[in-house]
Order: C-alpha cells, then sequence, then structure tokens
C-alpha cells in the first residue's frame, strides 16, 4: 500500500521504516529540512536501536523515501498518518498546533484520485477524530481541485451556484452528488511503541488499536498491518520474533474510544510507577525493601511484575503530558481526577529523592561536586523530554554544587538542547567519577550494572552512591567502602 507519515520523530520515523520494511511504499514528511536532509544521506536523527540499518534497506530497496513535500507525498498515498508531536501547554492541555496545520495542509492537497484514510496517530484528545475531519474540511475549501469538482457537479446539475461556495457548510453539502467523505475518511490508531525497543514493539505489539467510524478505514488499516497481525514477515536480523509471538489482536472500536484506550494505558503506566514509589517512600521509613516487597506482591497475577520499578520516577515525552492532558479532558467535563492529580504528585516529590539522599549522606551540597550517571530519561534513547536528570541537577546547580554528567548516548543531545545548564560533560563513567563527592545513578543503562567500584572508588573525593535505580547490589557495593543509597530499601 501507499503510506504518507507526516512527523518523521520517534513515532513517525520508525512507524515508517518499519511499514516498509513490511514491504509497504512508505514517504516520511517533515517540515524540518535538516531531519530529512539527513533522513536522506542515510543518518537518523534519532538514537533507536537497530533503526539505522531498517533505514538503509527501506531506502535501497526503494520502498522509503523522505521528503518535505507534504501536498505531493499525500497525493502519492492511500494512507496518511498524522504522527507529529502534541507537548504539553503550561496549562497541561496538549498542544494540538502542530496535528492542526498538517490535518488543514492534508485538505489543501487531496485530489479526487481515490478515498485516502487520515490516521491519527498521534495521542490527540477526545474528539480529535471529529476535529480533524473538520480540519480537513477547512482545508479542503481551499482546494481548487475540490472546488473544481463541486463546481463541474454543480455544473452537471445546472446549478452554478454551489461553484462559487468556498464556506465548510459546501464541503458539507450532498445535494451536488460530491462528498467529502468520497474524498477521505479519519481514523485514530494511537501507538504504544517504547523509545529504546520501538522497532520490537512495532513488530510485535501487544494489540494494535483501530478507531473509526467508517468499516472502509477500518478495514484498509487492517489490510495495512496483515502483515503484522498474521505474522507472516521475516523478522529483521534486529528485532527477531519472540518464540510465543504468533498473532496479534486487532481492538476495532469507535474514534473516542481508541482515543481514550491510549491516555488511559499511559495513565495506568504512569500509576504503577507512582505507586511503587509510594510504597518505596513507605518501605524506607519502616525497615522494608521495595525490591523485595514489589516481588512478593507482583507475583500476584492479578497484579503483575512489571512497571512497579521504584526509583527517580517517570519522565519522557508521554506520561507526564498524557496524564496533564487526561485531567484536563476530566476538567473540561466537570469531573475532579483526584487519583490522576495524585500520580502526578507523587511522581513530582520522587524527583527531590535523591538530593534529599545526596543531603542526608554529604550534609552540605554547596562546593560539592556531584556526578549524574545518565541523562536520557530512560536506557536506550536520546530522548531527553521531561528527564528527571535535568531536575535533578538544576536542583543541585540551585544549591551550589558542581554537576557533572555522563550519558552513554544523550551527552550532545543534552549540550545542544540545554545549553543553559551547566553541567560537565565527560566521555566515561571513570572520567565523571574523578573528583566526585557522590554519584547517582539517574538512568539504569545496562553498563551502570557493571561498574568497576574500587577503580570508580579510587578517583573520587567521597564514596557516595546514591541508586536512584535500584539497580546495583547494596551489599556490594558497600564492600567497595561505599556509603549506598538506594530507593526504599
Ligand atoms: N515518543 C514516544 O515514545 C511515543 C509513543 C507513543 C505515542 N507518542 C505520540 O506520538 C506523537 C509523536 O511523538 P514523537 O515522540 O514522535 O514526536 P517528535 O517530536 O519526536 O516528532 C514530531 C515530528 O513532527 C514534525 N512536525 C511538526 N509539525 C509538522 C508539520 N506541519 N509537517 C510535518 N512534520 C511536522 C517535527 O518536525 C518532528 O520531527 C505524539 O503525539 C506522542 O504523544 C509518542
Amino acid at each position: 500500500m501507499e503510506v504518507c507519515v507526516v512527523g518523521t520523530g520517534y513515532v513517525g520515523l520508525v512507524t515508517g521504516t518499519c511499514l516498509a520494511y513490511l514491504g509497504h511504499s512508505v514517504v516520511c514528511v517533515d517540515i524540518d529540512e535538516r531531519k530529512i536532509e539527513m533522513l536522506r544521506k542515510g543518518q537518523s536523527p534519532i538514537y533507536e536501536p537497530g533503526l539505522d540499518q531498517l533505514i538503509a534497506s527501506g531506502t535501497q530497496r526503494g520502498h522509503l523515501t523522505f521528503s518535505t513535500d507534504l501536498s505531493k507525498s499525500v497525493k502519492e498515498s492511500e494512507i496518511i498518518f498524522i504522527a507529529v508531536g502534541t507537548p504539553p501547554l503550561p496549562s497541561g492541555k496538549a498542544d494540538l498546533s502542530y496535528v492542526k496545520a498538517v490535518a488543514q495542509s492534508i485538505g489543501r492537497a487531496l485530489d479526487c484520485e481515490r478515498r485516502r484514510v487520515i490516521v491519527n496517530k498521534s495521542t490527540v484528545p477526545i474528539g480529535s477524530g471529529d476535529w480533524v475531519e473538520m480540519l480537513v474540511k477547512e482545508g479542503l475549501n481551499d482546494n481548487p481541485v475540490w472546488r473544481d469538482k463541486l463546481g463541474a457537479t454543480a455544473n452537471a446539475q445546472a446549478s452554478g451556484s454551489l461553484a462559487t461556495s468556498s464556506t465548510i457548510s459546501s464541503t458539507n453539502r450532498r445535494s451536488n452528488g460530491a462528498k467529502p467523505e468520497d474524498l477521505f475518511l479519519v481514523a485514530s490508531n494511537p501507538e504504544f511503541l517504547r523509545e529504546g525497543s520501538a522497532i520490537t514493539d512495532t513488530f510485535y505489539p501487544d494489540r494494535i488499536v483501530i478507531g473509526a467510524a467508517d468499516n472502509h478505514a477500518a478495514e484498509r488499516l487492517r489490510a495495512l498491518y496483515e502483515p503484522i497481525v498474521e505474522q507472516t514477515f521475516t523478522p529483521p536480523a534486529s528485532a527477531p520474533r519472540p518464540a510465543d509471538v504468533t498473532a496479534i489482536p486487532v481492538v476495532t472500536t469507535d474514534l473516542a474510544s481508541a482515543e481514550m484506550i491510549k491516555y488511559a494505558a499511559n495513565a495506568f503506566l504512569a500509576t504503577k510507577i507512582s505507586f511503587a514509589n509510594e510504597i518505596a517512600n513507605i518501605c524506607e521509613r519502616v525497615g522494608s525493601d521495595v525490591k523485595e516487597v514489589v516481588r512478593g506482591f507482583g507475583l500476584d497475577s492479578r497484579i503483575g511484575p512489571k512497571f512497579l520499578n521504584a526509583g527517580v520516577g517517570w519522565g519522557g515525552s508521554c506520561f507526564g503530558k498524557d496524564v496533564s492532558a487526561l485531567i484536563d479532558i476530566a476538567k473540561e467535563y466537570g469531573y475532579e481526577p483526584a487519583l490522576l492529580r495524585s500520580i502526578v504528585d507523587v511522581n513530582k516529590r520522587q524527583r527531590h529523592v535523591p538530593v534529599q539522599k545526596l543531603q542526608e549522606a554529604l550534609k552540605i551540597i554547596k562546593g560539592k561536586t556531584i556526578g549524574l550517571l545518565g541523562l536520557s530519561f530512560k536506557p536506550n534513547t536520546d530522548d531527553l523530554r521531561d528527564a528527571p536528570a535535568l531536575e535533578i541537577a538544576a536542583q543541585l546547580i540551585e544549591m551550589g554544587a558542581r554537576v557533572k554528567a555522563y550519558d552513554p548516548i544523550a551527552n550532545d543531545a543534552c549540550r545542544r538542547q540545554y545549553p543553559d545548564l551547566k553541567i560537565e560533560y565527560s566521555a566515561s563513567a571513570m572520567a565523571l567519577a574523578e573528583d566526585c563527592d557522590a554519584v547517582v545513578i539517574v538512568t539504569e543503562w545496562e553498563e551502570f550494572r557493571y561498574l568497576d567500584l574500587n577503580q570508580i572508588g579510587d578517583v573520587m573525593n567521597q564514596k557516595v552512591l546514591v541508586d536512584g535505580r535500584n539497580v546495583l547490589d547494596p551489599e556490594a557495593v558497600e564492600m567497595a567502602g561505599f556509603k549506598y543509597r538506594g530507593i526504599g530499601r
């Protein structure tokens, strides 16, 4: 199938690349010329394991192209994904300005050659499917092809008056036979991939959710995903098929429910982490070890062991913004979402915990050198959006500390994106440790599990280690002469 993906970020680029791997003909569109230039040269603008190779093979086979020309790309495609950002506004609402701009541009670009399915993959508030439909229709008002069609049909009916109308009501008019829904349908297909394992998640998702008011839209999307649903494709070397994956469930539903599924999923995952952190904070006070506690209750099949790691709290581009947007949606309907508010509050508080532990261990922070191990919001990505490390670094700098940081991938991105954050970047964990009074594990990169603590301790001023992700064995750290502070243990 011919597919256009608008927005080549973490979601759009991975989606487009994986669909091209399956044999679809995909054009990935972005307004960011730098990104498209890099992609045309075979360089991925984001770090995602395995993505570079898949982009190269898609490009070589001629299945994957990149463009800044939305209009041309829309005309060449049957399925058009909107995968642009929906970042949070200061009010907590989702900023829909990028979605709006794209939807209107699609409306201006449509031709009458075939019926398109416009798919919201961006995470958008409930009701956005209908809103996008309205915006595409607004775009149609400025679309010469559509105006001609209205005019031609109207003329054929010996009624020239319609051809002069360029209002939304004219695009809704059915009496002349030309209907916008012959040109396009809107569907929702929320994305659940995780950065760091985005390719595996795309090829072997837990489910595919399709929201549509019209069977044709749902059927075309089902056809697009057929190789994934039936697992008929040959897996790429970078993403072997897990032994237990044979077919993928498809949840086909209405637009509003599909949109809500995404918010509910993220709110629930954020709840699990905030719950684990709440329990950790109580564990610490009563003398329990949260790792043991979570193991004990996570084995209950009604609860499940995943996403219950206590630590410095969740971050990233999705949880914070999606829970805030859901709170805002609830408020709009006069409902007070007390539980959702608590989830956010617990997470905010949790980001202060490592600093409190440093104060406990070092007493005075002013003038001390603190090393942060990890900057990205989680391992295997360079994504720094709402990363706890940024807030922890800012707090420490504010308190008068000298802050050093080492991230295996995200040093450069941090330097570029946050030039005002006065961090000294190190090229390795060893270089980071030099002259530090304490180091804090902020992101659980695999290599931090295997630090040579004896060597690291040798170059530090004081041997203090705050394990913000509970990845180390406290006894082993203490054996190496460190003061160890975990979370909830
Ligand atoms: N990142 C994730 O892990 C994840 C997971 C699931 C869902 N989502 C959702 O998917 C959406 C996209 O997220 P992301 O992380 O990929 O965002 P991103 O910021 O990485 O990428 C968005 C891209 O859209 C481009 N863009 C903006 N306006 C455009 C326009 N008018 N025309 C063409 N391109 C335009 C930007 O230049 C950027 O490259 C968001 O709604 C997000 O909530 C993200």
